[in-house]
């Protein structure tokens, strides 16, 4: 496996890259910004395809990469699916996972540091976000915090993980890189206690200074949404209404873009193709199946995903590729069940 752990001395953030092998799909959690030109470079180095950007929570002391790593590879945007951010094409829930070739992160929904926390488990390590730190705990003070919840998920969660599980944290500040589970319940001080009114008492006696970023962070990382506008100023968006009448038309295909999970916990449009997102750069290019399809029958390619992000991104490339009568469902299969468009499952 290929694995980085990264780090912006600025923020005291730590993201985490993540592969099978060489020349394979890749994974990042919780880029930054700033560090952005830099996670390209080493994507670039290694011979890797970003295919997934994966945020822990919504930041209070960064600004996210995501939305610039989507803009530069046209990876795909992960986010807990009780994020407050306004867009990410796929939202996860507890229990579900984050899969990419040969890698697969299991959701675990932690709240507590914020009400959008998660971590994601794999067989030998955990990413915390600021769930969990070395030797701390992320502070429950703002942005819908809440210690009781945040004990639940430390004793009721993470600490129920193998001892020699590997805990990877979202940030530190005192040059700690990695601990494990049994470590952090033997010697992380505000794990000592006793009841979960201890740890609320604690965590309620911090006076912390916010965070000097949180003014800028908070608002610019609930906007991390690809302006799908600029899509339909191109005249390559329809309304989840229009394409209601849409459906069953000989001379549209519809086709859906999200991954075999997503179309069987929301539904799927009845007659729909699937072609997963990830397998879009061979579908549409020459010999490839939507291509193919296209030029030979003429037909539009109608695409949709789950809020409309895939689905702009792929409307893009496919007429990168040529084929002119590509559109895609604006707001995706969200949108389309708020017009009370029928489903399949
Ligand atoms: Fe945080």
């Amino acid at each position: 496996m290929i694995f980085r752990q990264l780090f912006d001395a600025t923020s005291g953030t730590y993201t985490y890259l993540l592969a099978s092998r060489p020349g394979a799909e890749a994974l990042i959690i919780d880029p930054v910004l700033e560090r952005v030109d830099r996670y390209i470079q080493l994507l670039d180095e290694l011979d890797l395809r970003l295919v997934k950007a994966v945020d822990t929570h919504l930041h209070a002391d960064h600004i996210t990469g995501l939305g610039a790593l989507r803009d530069r590879t046209r990876c795909i945007t992960v986010m807990g699916e009780n994020t407050k951010a306004d867009v990410v094409s796929m939202r996860v829930a507890d229990g579900e996972s984050i899969d990419i070739e040969g890698v697969g992160l299991g959701v675990v929904y932690t709240p507590g540091h914020t009400d959008d926390s998660y971590s994601f488990v794999m067989a030998d390590r955990v990413f915390t976000g600021d769930t969990l730190l070395i030797r701390g705990t992320g502070r429950t003070d703002f942005q819908n915090g809440d210690a009781r919840a945040q004990y639940e998920s430390i004793f009721g969660r993470l600490l129920k993980l193998p001892e020699a599980t590997l805990v990877y944290p979202a940030h530190d500040y005192k040059g700690d890189t990695v601990s494990t589970i049994g470590e952090e319940r033997r010697f992380n001080p505000r794990l000592q206690v006793r009841s979960v009114d201890e740890y609320a008492e604690l965590m309620g006696n911090l006076n912390l200074a916010n965070p000097k970023m949180m003014d800028v962070a908070v608002p610019a990382n609930m906007k991390v949404g690809l302006a799908q506008d600029e899509i339909a100023r191109r005249g390559w968006a329809v309304s989840a209404e229009e394409a209601l009448a849409l459906v069953g038309d000989p001379d549209v295909v519809l086709v859906d873009l999200r991954e075999p999970r997503e179309r069987a916990k929301r539904g799927e449009i009845p007659g729909a193709l699937h072609a997963p997102y990830a397998e879009l750069a061979e579908n549409i290019r020459t010999g490839g199946m939507l291509h193919e399809l296209a030029t030979a029958t003429g037909r539009e390619l109608l695409f949709y995903c789950a809020f409309g992000e895939r689905s702009a991104m792929a409307v893009q490339a496919a007429q990168d590729a040529g084929l002119s009568k590509a559109r895609h469902i604006e707001g995706g299969i969200k949108a389309w069940k708020d017009a009370k468009g029928p489903l399949a499952s």
